[in-house]
């Protein structure tokens, strides 16, 4: 039977076999706030690869970008987040301590299982303030809290030495205005004709006021955005949406390896909706902490381009080649978080072996931090030692692999398995003598001898995928 990890085994884990460290650990860490260890970065780095991979570079209808973290201030402005990209702000009236309303009233009604029940996502500020009114709800010290009131999200900082309104900068809060602030460029000097997209992985921050839910929601993160441009007389706006949703939940089951029966579709409510959002699914995957997005969509209409062009005051049409009719375009908006993914990956890769007591992250070989580990059966003979070298080059130019000559073999097992490598490979006294390995999977422990001139081509066979970046 399968189990599922709680986020304290996940954390655990995480932080014992190098994926995830709490940020500036050695003086007492950060707020929300994780870095990611050499097992981590890779894992990050094949999820965002894959990503760019099925998303940019497979397509012809989408094209990339990287723009930067700091934009003109009036960037956010236009698109409305200095007014409105807020979360409701509830304050300990004795300790002065600040949470997310709804993420108190969610915990509150998790700890009082028999108090009425009530559907939290899609609550405006003034239900919040009711319902913690009505249900006495209090702070997780016992005190009572303010009213809910919107707290701005955005990160401000200055440029230069002079601080002060004119220096003001935020640090984006979406990769998504990067994408309508460069529509215009990429129109300009690229051969993209609607409907195309403009996809970007980057940076993102928030200063997010809840915290305890590991690289679920930090104060810095990545978002992997695609904008999908098309004209609304030619396409409806409905058949864009449906196939994207197809998209995404391919991408997420048979790209990533998910197991389906941990994902389900919500629909925002008209209130829960961002402002610039005529319709809005969420892809949920069931977290330990039960189901929250992972990956959202959009439907923002031309809000931004038309806010952009009326702020900026520069015309951001696209000319129709055919027909001539100009127009600003509306957007689909396929919206994900490579650290969600991260985290998602980590919870539905975790199982425990209970016949062998072992742990194992079952990662798609494909995602796997390293493909493959090479040993020595004993690291003190210099002939299984220099031969176990030569595998290891033979290896390691085609997938990313590992060396391992510490403990036994058994505890060199262990340790892969923790950390998700799908074939392990020794070197033995019968190597020497007939140029074969151990090849051990993972998942079923079973061992079959490969001969060292085919070993590339098995393992490439196993893991099934290449990548091309
Ligand atoms: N451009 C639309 C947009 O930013 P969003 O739902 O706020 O929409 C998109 O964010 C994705 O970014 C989310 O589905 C989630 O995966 C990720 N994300 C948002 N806030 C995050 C945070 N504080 N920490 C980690 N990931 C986050």
């Amino acid at each position: 039977m399968e189990q599922k990890p709680t986020l304290e085994t996940i954390t655990a884990l995480a932080k014992r076999r190098g994926f995830v460290y709490p940020t500036s650990e050695i003086y007492g860490g950060m707020t929300s706030s994780y870095d990611y260890g050499p097992l981590g970065a890779e894992l990050l780095r094949n999820i965002r690869n894959i990503w760019w991979e099925e998303m940019v570079s497979k397509r012809p209808d989408v094209v990339g970008l990287d723009s930067q973290i700091l934009l003109h201030p009036q960037t956010w402005v236009a698109s409305g987040h200095v007014e409105a990209f807020t979360d409701p702000l509830v304050e300990d009236r004795v300790t002065h301590r600040r949470y997310r309303a709804d993420h108190l009233i969610e915990s509150w009604l998790q700890e009082n299982p028999d108090a009425e029940p009530v559907e939290v996502e899609g609550l405006d500020i003034g239900d919040m303030a009711r319902l913690i009114e009505r249900l006495g709800i209090e702070s997780p010290e016992g005190n009572p809290v303010t009213a809910p009131r919107h707290f701005n999200i955005m990160f401000e900082t200055a440029i230069g030495a002079v601080a002060g309104e004119k220096a003001r900068v935020y640090l984006r809060g979406e990769t998504a205005q990067g994408i309508f602030t460069n529509f215009k460029q990429i129109l300009d000097s690229t051969r993209v004709t609607l409907p195309f997209g403009i996809a970007q992985i980057g940076k993102s921050f928030r200063n997010e006021i809840t915290t305890g839910q590991f690289v679920f929601r930090t104060l810095e993160f990545e978002q992997a955005e695609i904008e999908y441009f098309f004209d609304p007389e030619q396409t409806k706006w409905q058949t864009l949406f449906e196939g994207w949703k197809e998209t995404m939940w391919r991408f997420v089951v048979q790209t990533l390896g998910v197991r389906e029966e941990n994902l389900r579709w919500r629909r925002h409510t008209d209130r829960e909706r961002s402002h610039y959002s005529h319709e809005t699914v969420d892809l949920d995957y069931a977290f330990p902490f039960g189901y929250k997005e992972l990956w959202g969509l959009a439907y923002r209409t031309n809000y931004d381009l038309r806010q952009h062009q009326e702020h900026a005051g520069t015309k951001l049409e696209y000319t129709d080649p055919y027909t001539g009719r100009r127009f600003v375009p509306h957007v689909i908006e396929p919206a994900a978080g490579i650290n969600r993914f991260f985290l998602m990956l980590l919870c539905d890769a975790y199982w425990e072996d209970a016949d062998n007591q072992r742990t194992v992250l079952r990662f798609k070989p494909s995602l796997a931090p390293y493909k493959a580990a090479v040993f020595p059966l004993l690291k003190n003979r210099l002939e299984l030692v220099q031969k176990a070298r030569e595998v290891f080059d033979l290896v390691s130019p085609e997938m990313a692999t590992t060396w391992d000559d510490r403990g036994n073999i058994g505890k060199r097992y262990y340790y892969q398995d923790e950390i998700g490598t799908p074939f392990c490979i020794t070197v033995d006294f019968d190597t020497l003598e007939d140029d074969t390995v151990t090849v051990r999977d993972r998942d079923t422990t079973e061992q079959v001898r490969v001969e060292v001139s085919e070993l590339v081509g098995y393992l490439e066979g196993r893991i099934g995928r290449r990548c091309l970046c």
